[in-house]
């Protein structure tokens, strides 16, 4: 028995080192945290305010009480974004400057939101989300098409600066899973064959229409409403008496 046991030992670790492991996909991380610099995205990367949006950030940042310029930053980012497509460090240098707030402030907005986009996106960057309600809907294949019909892979940039393809966790519109989003559009309840639509009309330099791309209404059951089909009561409804203002 002495001699029997670590033998049995070496063989039940044998098995656990070589037993077949299920996994779901693996993805990497979309974004790296930290900045690297490159030749276009360094300190020295050109960007300035243009004058449209020097008056549009100062009329935001008037907004605020004094000494509280800081909580314009999302505006500010928001605003450098619409400029140039995306948010170079030295754009943030900027940011920093004018909001007399330190660097560090805006790296660390900028590392925590995902809808900032630290290098270039391609002109139209399309997100698939791929996280477990869109994911149970079909979204690896919904990302496969995009990545075939985009001639993109995830990550990358396609070769003619179309198209940007990235994964990103829930996008908040579960019920229409599963849902890719266009810069600031949103598709859902998407198929393959709308996906393909969807980047054909945008390779045209057309704008497909957003939301569910299914016959529903928003977030409607498919067969139309089942609750909260009867008339809303008017306003008062169920107060005391005692609580109508006299007329
Ligand atoms: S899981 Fe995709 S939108 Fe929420």
């Amino acid at each position: 028995m002495i001699m029997i046991l670590p033998s049995l030992l070496i063989k039940v670790k044998i098995h656990k080192l070589f037993r077949n492991i299920s996994t779901s996909k693996y993805f990497f991380s979309e974004e790296l945290n930290v900045h690297r610099d490159t030749k276009d995205n360094n300190a020295d990367t050109p960007f300035e305010f243009s004058e449209a949006n020097v008056k549009r950030l100062s009329a935001i940042i008037q907004n605020y009480p004094e000494g509280f310029q800081r909580s314009a930053l999302s505006a500010a980012m928001d605003i450098v974004q619409r400029q140039i497509g995306w948010v170079p460090i030295s754009a943030m240098h900027k940011v920093a400057e004018v909001l007399s707030i330190p660097r560090m402030r805006v790296y660390e907005w900028a590392t925590f939101y995902s809808m900032i986009k630290r290098r270039y996106r391609g002109k139209y960057n399309v997100k698939v989300c791929v996280t477990t309600p869109c994911m149970l809907r079909g979204a690896d294949t919904i990302l496969q098409v995009v990545e075939e019909t985009t001639l993109c892979c995830t990550g990358g940039v396609s070769a003619d600066g179309m198209f940007g393809v990235d994964i990103v966790q829930c996008q908040g519109a579960c019920v229409n899973a599963p849902v890719i989003v266009v810069d600031d559009d949103y598709y859902e309840d998407v198929n393959e064959c709308d996906v393909h639509n969807i980047i054909q009309t945008l390779r045209c330099g057309r704008i497909p229409p957003w939301g569910p791309q299914s016959d529903r209404f928003t977030s409607e059951p498919i067969t139309g409403k089942t609750t909260l089909i009867e008339e809303p009561p008017p306003p008062g409804f169920g107060l005391q008496p005692s609580l109508f203002s006299p007329v």
